[in-house]
């Protein structure tokens, strides 16, 4: 048995989002966000469930950071409701919307506990969609505008500002497959909006570095190795072609301001209108970070599908293969190799683990505990893994941990459980769960056992 430790100051935390966790969506001048608007057509959330009053966070936040501080959390990645800033088409500031998340980002820092603020997290103004959304090139200009009164007022105190998370799924799952809100199906569209969302990310990490601000600036990316599903050259090449699709069309304009040759001309092969590639732009998108946030969940399976019009690849997992409540997969060492390779191949200096976590039925025992013991052998797995990759050399500086509590998991509704505490949603109780005894331990000592089974 070995004790792994992790570096000093490591940053042990847990993340969530605006609309996944703070409910009050009417209240205090809140305008209507495009996943209002997505909940209330059928068919688009398991059970029709909605955001409406989630974990109630908007008026727990005190009770759960004191949860925060009492499980030894250093760390606490948030979002920012857009709405709740500028409500409306009118853009006048709503006052209220920005003393909330002041009043959080004291109650934090009263608790010893460090804001990791996340700027887009899928909550667009439902005013901006009405306009064409992240499709329209202006966005870029008003996400721009809505930044700044955000840094303005927060600026003071919080020193790690996290532009978008997950552009992948903002512009594909949101525009191409329709899963998410806006719920548009148009490959173009997807195209087009990935684009704008750097254009937007580019402009804001010029105006954080214009503005003097003190404190760290980056992204959180969603990334996942693409493992071919059988030896066939044409699997191979389907995977590659996948891994074009959700990572490389994110870090190449990042990392090198330019999107991976391979793909512009698959996608032009296949029909597809191209976004602008104005080298202007370009260079905007590509102006160093302090940090990269990866979000990191699994690997998935890849074969060549040439029925997918215009990816030619589709996903499925091995029988037999372990996997969490919702059928992801359980791939460890894929966080391990994710890592290396964004060192190694991007030469990203500094990395922080922006989410990682695993969806589980927890059900609530009648004595009131909550065992989950699948989730504390993922977390464990994952951590050793990261660890791994700390003694290779990669940078890591903290690991916020997807997600404090249970929440609204989007399509998903209340059905997909991923936190360290249990909400009851009709009474709104909250109770540790055994994975959120087992992290605080973890985070108190900087570490934790491992057997290594070979
Ligand atoms: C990520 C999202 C996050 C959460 C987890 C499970 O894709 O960023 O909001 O839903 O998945």
């Amino acid at each position: 048995m070995s004790k792994l430790l992790f570096p000093q100051d490591f940053v042990w935390g847990t993340a969530t989002a605006s609309y996944q966790v703070e409910g009050a969506a009417r209240e205090d001048g809140r305008g209507e966000s495009i996943w209002d608007r997505f909940c209330t057509i059928p068919g688009n959330v398991a059970n029709g469930d909605t955001g409406d009053v989630a974990c109630d966070h908007y008026h727990r936040f005190r009770e759960d950071i004191s949860l925060m501080r009492q499980m030894g959390m250093k760390g606490y990645r948030f979002s920012i409701a857009w709405p709740r800033i500028y409500p409306d088409a009118r853009g006048q500031v709503n006052e209220a919307g920005l003393e909330f998340y002041s009043r959080l980002v004291d109650e934090l820092l009263k608790a010893g506990i460090t804001p990791y603020v996340t700027l887009y997290h899928w909550d667009l103004p439902q005013a901006m969609q009405d306009i064409g959304g992240w499709a329209n090139p202006q966005m870029p200009q008003y996400f721009l505008t809505y930044c700044h009164k955000v840094m303005e007022r927060l600026g003071d105190r919080v020193r790690h500002w996290i532009t978008l998370n997950e552009p992948f799924c903002a512009a594909f799952l949101g525009n191409y497959e329709g899963r998410q809100a806006p719920g548009i199906r148009d490959f173009s569209t997807a195209l087009r909006v990935a684009y704008h969302l750097y254009v937007a990310h580019g402009l804001v990490v010029r105006y954080f570095r214009q503005s003097g601000m003190k404190g760290e600036i980056g992204i959180a990316l969603n990334l996942m190795g693409r493992v071919p599903l059988s030896d066939e050259p044409e699997d191979a090449a389907a995977a590659r072609r996948a891994d074009g699709y959700i990572n490389r069309w994110f870090l190449d304009p990042l990392i090198r301001g330019t999107y991976p040759q391979d793909m512009v001309d698959w996608y032009q092969s296949m029909g597809v209108v191209m976004p602008p590639f104005d080298p202007d732009e370009m260079a905007l998108m590509a102006q160093p970070l302090d940090f990269m946030g990866l979000n990191y969940y699994n690997d998935s399976f890849v074969r060549h599908d040439s029925q997918v019009w215009p990816l030619g690849f589709s996903s499925a997992t091995p029988r037999l293969m372990p996997v969490n409540d919702r059928g992801w997969p359980i791939t460890e060492e894929g966080l391990y190799h994710m890592l290396l390779r964004m060192k190694q191949e991007y030469g990203i200096r500094k990395i922080v683990i922006t989410e990682n976590g695993t969806a589980i039925n927890d059900v609530r025992s009648a004595d009131n505990r909550v065992e989950d013991p699948q989730r504390v052998d993922y977390l464990r797995r994952h951590l050793h893994q990261l660890h791994r990759a700390i003694q290779a050399g990669v940078n890591v500086t903290g690991y916020m941990q997807w997600s404090f509590c249970d929440n609204f998991e989007w399509s998903f509704g209340y059905s997909s459980r991923f936190g360290l505490v249990y909400i009851d949603f009709a009474t709104q109780e909250r109770i540790v769960k055994q994975s959120g005894h087992w992290y605080a331990q973890a985070a108190r000592d900087n570490g934790f056992d491992w057997i290594d089974m070979g």
